[in-house]
């Protein structure tokens, strides 16, 4: 019998992450699935699923673990590693700030209100429009497809795609990203066409995952970029560095103090109720339950998370 802390932690997590799930998932009555976007009103308002992956790929896994959803905001932290990758910090941050905003994640008041009107980080929809357009390529349809082979790599999943009903979906009703991709364009901010640079956004939103690509691909970010389980690094020590802090400061939006406070991991939230989170050194999480709070995370998956974060001590602080 082995006294290792990892072996206890693991064998808790197998034993129980069931009747946490149950507990927890009788919070997706708390929220809404979101509509703004049609085809994400589609999600069951009933399911919540989690995938924990350990350093040596071990799962531990419950509930709807197999649904299949899209990244959404979750995108974000990896075009911004690529786009880090490809320009270096000084570039993309002359394009995006480094501050949270205390505003919903698609608000547009401070690009008028704040001198200069750069994004205040590349995890607002602001900012990550701004990030999409430093992604390299000479097109939309290059800058796509390096993205989708870049998540492929860290997801460790040659089958990952664009979700072509999510993406028209969102093409067509997205009056406010695409007021936010004008604004930004006469702030000087975007180089290139919006309807080109929103092609990229909303593909990267659009791309489809289950819990288990969530929790591989956070694998990654908890160790520091080296994939442990092909021991291989896939992104620069840096660059994982400034991702994690932005999760951290910003990655649950105008939440994201709370969610330190009570689960004091790195973690971003998409709309279509995902979350990606991490024990830093240790697991890759993802979580998927679709009905949002107000400030558009998973209610069932941010009380899971904290739930295991008190049962395991996880918070950093
Ligand atoms: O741009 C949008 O509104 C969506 N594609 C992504 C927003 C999102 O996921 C915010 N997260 N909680």
């Amino acid at each position: 019998m082995s006294h290792n802390p990892h072996d206890q932690t693991w064998k808790q997590l197998t034993d129980h992450l069931g009747e946490w799930v149950t507990e927890s998932k009788k919070r997706t009555t708390d929220g809404h699935v979101a509509s703004y976007i049609p085809e994400l009103a589609n999600a069951p308002a009933d399911i919540l699923g989690i995938c924990i992956m350990d350093a040596s790929g071990s799962i531990a896994a419950a509930g709807d673990s197999n649904f299949r959803f899209t990244l959404q905001s979750i995108s974000k932290v990896f075009t911004l590693i690529l786009s880090l990758m490809d320009n270096g910090e000084a570039a993309v941050f002359s394009k995006v700030g480094m501050e949270p905003t205390g505003d919903d994640f698609n608000s547009m008041l401070k690009l008028e209100l704040v001198e200069p009107g750069i994004p205040f980080n590349p995890l607002i929809n602001a900012g990550a429009i701004a990030i999409s357009s430093l992604i390299a390529g000479k097109d939309s349809t290059e800058q796509i497809a390096r993205i989708l082979t870049f998540f492929r790599e860290i997801a460790d999943n040659p089958s990952l795609e664009i979700n072509a009903d999510v993406y028209k979906s969102e093409s067509d009703t997205a009056h406010r990203n695409r007021s936010l991709a004008y604004f930004l364009k006469d702030n000087g901010v975007l180089d290139c066409e919006v309807d080109d640079v929103l092609r990229t956004y909303f593909s990267h939103c659009s791309i489809e995952v289950n819990c288990t690509d969530l929790a591989r691909m956070a694998l990654v970010l908890a160790h520091n970029g080296v994939d442990p389980i092909r021991n291989q690094r896939l992104i620069p020590r840096r660059f994982v560095q400034i991702a994690k802090t932005f999760m951290f400061t910003c990655g649950m939006y105008n939440a994201s103090g709370e969610f330190a406070m009570n689960v004091g991991l790195p973690a971003k939230s998409g709309v279509s109720g995902s979350i990606l989170s991490m024990v830093p050194g240790q697991y890759g999480i993802g979580v998927v339950s679709p009905p949002l709070n107000r400030k558009g995370n998973s209610t069932a998956g941010v009380h899971l998370l904290g739930k295991l974060s008190q049962e395991f001590d996880w918070s950093l602080f």
